[in-house]
């Protein structure tokens, strides 16, 4: 990595540090701590292979199609899915962690309370299914 390239990363995680300080995050990072604690996934790749299946059930498919295409710069959904599997494999969590997981956070208002649809198992189940598709 150039120095040019260290700094414009420093300064995306400062940036993506000071919105996180006022919005707090969503989805994918609350089912990541588990995949982290319980399977020592790095916290941003256990994040990362939640991304996808979250803006695939994602309640606004206007809003996913103008990060995706517009604002990453992929074809559709499935380019970015594929692009994130090819760096992080897929999603090796055993069945009984997932539930532990999925209905850890479905307890959770916390985790929950920057999330504007509904949310379910079944949804959540999609996340997994999808990325592994
Ligand atoms: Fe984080």
């Amino acid at each position: 990595m150039t120095d040019d390239e260290f700094s414009t990363f420093m300064q995306a995680s400062v940036l993506a540090g000071m919105a996180i300080a006022y919005t707090g995050t969503s989805i994918p990072h609350g089912l990541s701590y588990t995949l982290t604690y319980e399977n020592g996934v790095p916290h941003g790749k256990a994040v990362g292979v939640f991304l996808s299946g979250f803006l695939k059930k994602y309640g606004d498919s206007t809003e996913v199609e103008y990060v995706v295409k517009q604002l990453l710069g992929f074809d559709d959904l499935d380019a970015f899915r594929d692009y994130i599997r090819t760096l992080f494999g897929k999603l090796d969590m055993s069945e009984e962690l997932w539930k532990k997981d999925r209905d850890g956070i479905l307890a959770n208002p916390a985790k929950l309370k920057n999330y504007p649809f509904e949310l379910t198992a079944d949804v959540l189940d999609d996340y997994v299914r999808y990325y592994n598709a």
